[in-house]
Order: C-alpha cells, then sequence, then structure tokens
C-alpha cells in the first residue's frame, strides 16, 4: 500500500444519543483503508441535517460504517488500497464517506471519490459530496428530471436545496422552491430559482399553482411530507414523479391516492448512506457526467454559510439547529489550504 499517513489523528465522537455537547474530541488511531479504499487526509468535512439526526439517535448506522458522524469530506488522498489504480497519494478529492468524516483523516471506497474541480476550494468541495449525490439520484436517476422539465423542491436555501436548484437550473429546467423566511426566499432566487415561496406566510400551494398555471411540476423533491404530500401529488402533472428524501413534517400523514392512479404520477423514496458500494459508485458515476462539469463551469457553486473548526462541531451542530444557515456548513481542519 502506497502510504504517506500519521498513526493517530483528532476525530468527533458522539459520547452517547443527545444534544450538540455530547459531540466530544478525541485522539484515536488514523484509519486504514481497505483494498478497495483510499485514506484522505481531510481538509474540511461538510455538515448534514443527518449528522444530527445520528447525534440525536434517531439515524442508526448502518453496521459496517463507523459510528464516528461525518458523511462527506474533501482533502488530500494519503494513502490507497491494494486494488485501487485512478486515485494515487497527493490527488485532491472529494468523497462520500462511509461515516468518519469529522476527523484528520477518513476513508472512502475509491467509487466515491471524486476530483476536485480546480475552480473549487477544498472546503467548497467538503459541501458537495452528500448533497451532490442526494440530489442527482433522486432528482435525476430516480426521477428522471429532463432538461427543460420543472422542479419543485422544497427546503430551497438548505444544502440539498441549493444544490438541486442550481443543478437543475444548469440543465434549462424551471425551478419552484419553498423556504421560511423573505431573506432565504431572496436567496434562492438568486440562486436562480424562478420562484421562491416563504411557506411560513403563504399558503405555497397555491401561490406555485397560480405561477406554473395549474398542476405543471414535472419533479417534486420533498424533505418535509406531512402535510405536504397531498399538496405536492396535488400539483404534480400526468406522470410527474416525486421523491421523497426526509420528515421534517412528520412521517405519519393522510393521504389522497387518487392522483397516483389517475395522473400515473411515480411516488418514490430513498436515503443514500446504506446504499452498496456498487450502487453507491453508480451514482458517482453519473455525478461525473452532470454535476462535475457544472461545478467546473461555475453553474454550480457550493454556498458555504459557515466554517467551524473540527474541534467545534459541537458549535456548528448548534448552529445548523439554529435554522438560520443558507447553504452549506463546513467544518475544516489543520491541513485546510
Ligand atoms: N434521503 C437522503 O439520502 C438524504 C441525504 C441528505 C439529506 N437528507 C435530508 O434532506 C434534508 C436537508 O438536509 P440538509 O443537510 O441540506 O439540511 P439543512 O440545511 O438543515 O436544511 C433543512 C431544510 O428543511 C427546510 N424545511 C423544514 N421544514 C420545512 C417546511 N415545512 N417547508 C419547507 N421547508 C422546510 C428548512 O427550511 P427553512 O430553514 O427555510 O425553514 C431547511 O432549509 C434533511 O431533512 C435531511 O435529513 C436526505
Amino acid at each position: 500500500m502506497e502510504s504517506k499517513a500519521r498513526q493517530s489523528m483528532l476525530a468527533i465522537r458522539i459520547r452517547e444519543a443527545g444534544g450538540p455537547d455530547v459531540l466530544e474530541p478525541f485522539e484515536t488511531a488514523v484509519p486504514a483503508p481497505t483494498a478497495d479504499q483510499v485514506l484522505i487526509e481531510v481538509a474540511a468535512a461538510g455538515v448534514n441535517r443527518p449528522d444530527i439526526l445520528q447525534r440525536e439517535g434517531r439515524y442508526p448506522v448502518p453496521e459496517d460504517a463507523s459510528p464516528l458522524p461525518g458523511l462527506e469530506v474533501a482533502g488530500t488522498v494519503a494513502a490507497v488500497g491494494d486494488r485501487v489504480h485512478d486515485w494515487h497519494v497527493g490527488d485532491r478529492v472529494m468523497a462520500l464517506t462511509h461515516g468518519g468524516g469529522y476527523a484528520a483523516y477518513a476513508v472512502a471506497n475509491a467509487g466515491s471519490c471524486m476530483n476536485v474541480p480546480r475552480n473549487m476550494t477544498t472546503t467548497e468541495a467538503a459541501g458537495v459530496p452528500e448533497t451532490g449525490l442526494t440530489v442527482v439520484y433522486n432528482v435525476f436517476m430516480r426521477s428522471g428530471l429532463a432538461d427543460g422539465e420543472t422542479l419543485l423542491v422544497h427546503g430551497g436555501s438548505s444544502g440539498i436545496g441549493t444544490m438541486a436548484i442550481q443543478l437543475a437550473k444548469s440543465r434549462g429546467c424551471r425551478v419552484v422552491t419553498t423556504a421560511g423566511s423573505d431573506e432565504k426566499c431572496r436567496f434562492c432566487e438568486e440562486l436562480g430559482a424562478d420562484l421562491a415561496i416563504n411557506y411560513r406566510e403563504t399558503e405555497w400551494s397555491e401561490v406555485c399553482r397560480e405561477h406554473l398555471g395549474g398542476a405543471n411540476v414535472d419533479v417534486v423533491l420533498d424533505m418535509v411530507a406531512g402535510d405536504y404530500v397531498d399538496l405536492n401529488l396535488s400539483l404534480l402533472r400526468d406522470s410527474g414523479r416525486y421523491s421523497l428524501i426526509a420528515f421534517q413534517g412528520g412521517y405519519r400523514t393522510s393521504v389522497d391516492l387518487r392522483p397516483l392512479v389517475a395522473r400515473r404520477i411515480a411516488l418514490t423514496g430513498s436515503t443514500l448512506r446504506p446504499r452498496s458500494v456498487a450502487e453507491k459508485t453508480a451514482i458517482r458515476d453519473r455525478a461525473r457526467e452532470i454535476l462535475l462539469p457544472a461545478l467546473a463551469t461555475g453553474q454550480v457553486k457550493t454556498v458555504v454559510d459557515s466554517t467551524f473548526p473540527l474541534a467545534e462541531a459541537a458549535r456548528a451542530h448548534r448552529h445548523m439547529e439554529t435554522g438560520t444557515h443558507m447553504g452549506k456548513i463546513v467544518l475544516t481542519t489543520a491541513a485546510v489550504a
């Protein structure tokens, strides 16, 4: 194995299920990559809402995953496993991790890594893998958003939302989104959304229907569920597609199922984390086709809301829980450029 790594490192662990203060820095051994993995010297790690669910004990860690939090990193390859031929020590990469991203070093499957385009900082790159692959899979692979179609995405100012708005716009799509304040709505429209609706102040589904001249949404990306399910279904056109990725509004609801039959709507859902190595590699490959070129030309950018030193992960989680952020929250290590 080609290697250039240290023996021990700073990482963040979850002491027990609970609030942000259960995130504690500790010194631990640098993980060893398997034959199909690379070891990354982490410069920056993205913070995602699922990290909060994991910290609270509401998002079980898959058996084969690291118990440490952190689903995405960017940095430099420090070692490669014996069967890895497409990555080399010194390569600048961004990668989906199977946990363990909140650390100075993290392992990732070779098939979960992507080159960092030259125009991106490592901090920006750390915000790409989890949101990018989630959007690519759900919106493009699963729900088949085609160029020029109309996407409705909830939570437009979130990490996921900012990625979905920009990527859909880079494909010539029309985008309607929801957000929880006028400031967030303005931010979403500056990112390219054709219409951003303040869901706290208006009947967002009525405003959306009026803007589109009826039930004219081709694809919904929904992280809310609950009462939104019925409304989303009512806005989809014939043969519309609905991708559900989270349940911030509740996972039990009463739904009028007739649109699924009468208008041939496809309702689907997924979560990225437990997918197999082969599935994640296939999603990464699709991201290389549609996301990387858009990042390289600057059509899609990571909007970095704020950065925190790795050791202050608890403060980063507290910030996410205020819900005031717009875009990505990123942890940085001593290796950040
Ligand atoms: N299934 C998967 O594979 C997968 C992968 C990654 C993330 N996710 C999920 O995707 C969501 C976003 O993740 P993130 O890391 O980007 O988190 P984030 O930045 O914290 O975003 C959460 C967003 O949810 C929005 N929201 C909450 N209630 C809403 C409502 N009633 N109507 C409209 N928007 C609402 C918030 O909007 P306001 O702040 O404007 O109120 C905020 O923009 C999370 O629920 C996460 O669990 C799923």
